[in-house]
């Protein structure tokens, strides 16, 4: 479903991170954990084409993801992919409710064509609908923002440090909806983590040296 080869990360001219290469098949739960600046962000950047590789190869659904390059496959590939980065922010003049439906109205489908009811309950967000996005404790921000990564029922979903930020209880449930998400739904996991409970909870581990 998803391969790196040889694929590398040049900043600046001299910085250079090398990815040793990885085969993510369908079903998997992988979690990326390394030191900080091993570059792990780098990677779910690269994968979720935030970024692109100083030289390598990624392929997503066998399709280098190069060639995902005019509107139509950009937007099938943004689709089929659900994003959490660490740049991901909500929309201040929107309410909660339309910061998850956003992705809805960008691909004009049906909110009861997606996964909108059931993630809010899930996630416990129904209280929060309302709510103005500056109005969140950054636990809620992260719920609010893993919500509309998966409001299209995508095929996989990418994320960077999802548990930042949360206390344990919190990092309990988010862990669980990973587990369920990847579990009932068959959804391909891929998160950058420092947090033991998510990586532990993970299938696999891909580590990163600094
Ligand atoms: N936009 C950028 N410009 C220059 N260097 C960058 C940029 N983004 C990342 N780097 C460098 O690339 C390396 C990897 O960074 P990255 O953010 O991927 O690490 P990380 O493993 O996610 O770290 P952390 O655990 O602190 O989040 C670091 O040395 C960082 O300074
Ligand atoms: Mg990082």
């Amino acid at each position: 479903m998803i391969t790196l080869k040889n694929v590398t990360k040049k900043y600046n001219n001299y910085d250079l991170i090398s990815y040793n290469d990885l085969i993510i098949n369908k079903g998997d739960f992988i979690s990326i954990v390394g030191p900080s600046g091993s570059g792990k962000s780098t990677l779910i950047d690269l994968i979720a084409k935030l970024n692109t590789c100083s030289s390598g190869e990624i392929k997503i659904f066998d399709k280098s993801i190069n060639t995902y390059d005019d509107k139509r496959s950009i937007q099938l590939f943004r689709k089929e992919i659900g994003i959490m980065s660490s740049t991901s922010s909500l929309f201040s003049i929107l309410n909660i409710r339309d910061n998850i439906l956003l992705p809805l109205i960008i691909h004009n489908i049906d909110k009861c064509n997606s996964n909108f009811e059931h993630i809010i309950h899930k996630l416990n967000l129904k209280n929060l609908l309302d709510k103005s996005s500056g109005d969140l404790s950054s636990g809620e921000r992260q719920r609010v923002l893993l919500a509309r990564a998966m409001v299209l029922k995508p095929k996989i979903l990418i994320a960077d440090e999802p548990t930042a930020n949360l206390d344990l209880d919190n990092t309990k449930q988010l862990v669980n909806f990973l587990r369920y998400l990847n579990d009932d739904f068959k959804t391909t996991i891929i998160v950058a983590t420092h947090d033991d409970i998510v990586s532990k909870s993970s299938k696999r581990i891909y580590e990163l040296e600094k």
